[in-house]
């Protein structure tokens, strides 16, 4: 089973270069903090296990490779950390730009780096630092995108 056709049982959405996008519609972007339920509390939650161990591991630059509309690169920008997100759905990434506007005389969002790329393609998508990341992130159950390639519905645990 090849992943296109994993993709167009599950989608109605309009194929991006590359990656049928199942966000492409919009209408998860529009509905996202809705969807995702309360931002405090969800915020509150993922602060305390993601952030503390990501400053227990003295990380200090990390890519978000599934950002969607930004929420949690948002919360790790707050906290310090130098983010660089990146999402295969530009209709997700417009709610994160939007947020990196309105915000952008605030140096540390000046300095977010949001771009459009594929997590299955991310070094011809994306510039690599010489010196990488600290870490790489995948939040928000992004992993239920993996693409079943061997057709087998295998699970990934991580
Ligand atoms: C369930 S949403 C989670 C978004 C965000 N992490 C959150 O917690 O709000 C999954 C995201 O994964 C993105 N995605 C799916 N497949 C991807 C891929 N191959 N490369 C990059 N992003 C991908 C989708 O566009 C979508 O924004």
């Amino acid at each position: 089973m090849s992943v296109d056709s994993v993709f167009r049982t599950r989608s109605l959405g309009v194929a991006a270069e590359g990656l049928p996008d199942q966000y492409a519609d919009g209408k998860a972007a529009k509905v996202w903090e809705l969807y995702i339920g309360d931002i405090q509390s969800r915020t509150q939650e993922y602060k305390s296990w993601v952030v503390s161990l990501l400053k227990r591991h003295g990380v200090r630059k990390v890519l978000d490779v599934a950002c969607g509309t930004g929420v949690d690169s948002i919360m790790l920008v707050e906290e310090g950390f130098q983010m660089v997100s990146v999402d295969a759905s530009d209709k997700m990434l417009k709610f994160a730009l939007k947020a990196r506007w309105e915000r952008r005389k605030e140096a540390a969002f000046d300095q977010w780096v949001i771009e459009e790329a594929n997590w299955l393609t991310l070094p011809d998508d994306i510039h690599r630092p010489a010196d990488g990341y600290d870490a790489v992130i995948c939040l928000g159950n992004s992993f239920a995108h993996l693409p079943d390639f061997k057709g087998l519905d295998s699970t990934v645990w991580c």
